[in-house]
């Protein structure tokens, strides 16, 4: 089993879905560590309910930073690392230490609304269909091989908010999908950029539900 830690920066709704997973056995790897940014991220205390190891680090001096997440994730035998709702943008001293292993989830339908406020970029654009994707972390923000996405249509009548919502319940479903993809070596990048699932690495039991995209 693969040991992984879950940078956030906020409330951290996708970091305790992980946590849930794990905690009831549909997870393929081990949450070991949650690393934050600030001390002040509700996701912080949400955390400390599953009783794993935290850690707030200042990111004033970035460098300083990640040097320091670095540690901590060696400190834990950390294989791959997941961005729940983390606001920093990663350097390559970060990148370079964990190459196509950091997964992001972001909400929107990438290569569309990369970037802050993407929900709210999205309504106001006046697409029809929304949704999330996970991919692979890259130097260009929310630029990276995509892995699994999710569409979310758009009503007439949603808000922010509203939206926001039916986006983060498909969150909660594709980011352990990618999570047990990644732990099952069921993804393999090609040409760069293009990420083949081999859906049938996946052992039957983390299959039941996996709809392919
Ligand atoms: C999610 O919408 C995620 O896609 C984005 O930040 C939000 C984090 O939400 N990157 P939470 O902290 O997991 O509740």
């Amino acid at each position: 089993m693969k040991n992984f830690a879950i940078l956030i920066s906020g409330r951290g709704s996708n970091m305790e879905n992980l946590l849930r997973c794990y905690q009831r056995g549909e997870l393929l790897a081990r949450p070991v560590v949650v690393l934050s940014n600030t001390p002040k991220a509700p996701g912080l205390e949400r955390a400390e309910r599953y009783s794993i190891p935290t850690y707030a680090i200042s990111w004033k001096n970035r460098e300083r930073a990640e040097s320091a997440a670095i540690e901590i994730c060696q400190k834990f035998q950390v294989q791959f690392v997941v961005l729940a709702g983390f606001m920093k943008i990663l350097t390559p001293l970060f990148l370079e230490h964990f190459p196509h292993k950091i997964i992001n989830i972001h909400p929107s339908l990438l290569p569309a609304f990369p970037g802050k406020d993407a929900v709210k970029r999205a309504l106001e654009y006046g697409v029809r269909f929304s949704g999330c994707t996970t991919h692979f972390v890259s130097a260009e923000v929310d630029r990276g091989p995509i892995i699994l996405q999710a569409l979310v249509p758009v009503w007439e009548e949603d808000t922010v908010e509203t939206l926001a919502r039916r986006i983060l319940r498909q969150e909660h479903r594709i980011l352990p999908k990618t999570v047990n993809l990644y732990s099952a070596d069921a993804l393999e990048l090609c040409h760069g950029r293009i990420v083949r699932i081999f859906w049938d690495r996946l052992p039957v039991f983390y299959r039941k539900g996996c709809r392919r995209p």
